[in-house]
């Protein structure tokens, strides 16, 4: 193989391999388009529940730390599946895969900041 063919077939499988990473990143956005589709107008786009709707309800804020560290994923999903007071259950709307997602990567996201 030439020196210019060579050359050329690294660039390829680099851009796959850079196409692929960008693609599949284990970072999904945070919050996702689902959470400010369905979570957003109570627990707000930062998490903190400042919304009218959320100050209203009460709505849990997800940046209180001491919070996170007192509550399991498996509650948390549980929560949200078959809702928790003012909050309305999800288990009918969402999927369950959906759900895991919003848990793991948009509630506890917000842990994080
Ligand atoms: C209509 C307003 C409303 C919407 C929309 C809403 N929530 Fe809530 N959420 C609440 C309220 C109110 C609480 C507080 C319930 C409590 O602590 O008793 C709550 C609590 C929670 C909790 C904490 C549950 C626990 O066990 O402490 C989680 C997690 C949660 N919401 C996730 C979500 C997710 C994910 C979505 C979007 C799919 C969502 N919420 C949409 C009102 C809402």
């Amino acid at each position: 193989m030439s020196r210019a063919r060579f050359l050329i077939g690294l660039f390829v499988v680099a851009m796959a391999a850079f196409g692929l990473s960008a693609y599949g990143s284990d970072t999904p956005e945070h919050p996702s388009e689902l959470f400010k589709k369905n979570c957003a107008k109570c627990h707000g786009e930062n998490g903190r529940a400042e919304t009218t709707r959320g100050q209203n309800l009460r709505a849990r804020n997800f940046t209180d730390a001491e919070w996170q560290a007192g509550v399991t994923d498996a509650e948390l999903i549980k929560s949200v599946t078959d809702g928790k007071d003012d909050m309305p259950p999800w288990g009918k709307k969402l999927t369950p895969e959906q759900i895991q997602s919003l848990v793991k990567n948009d509630v506890r996201g917000f842990a994080k900041k």
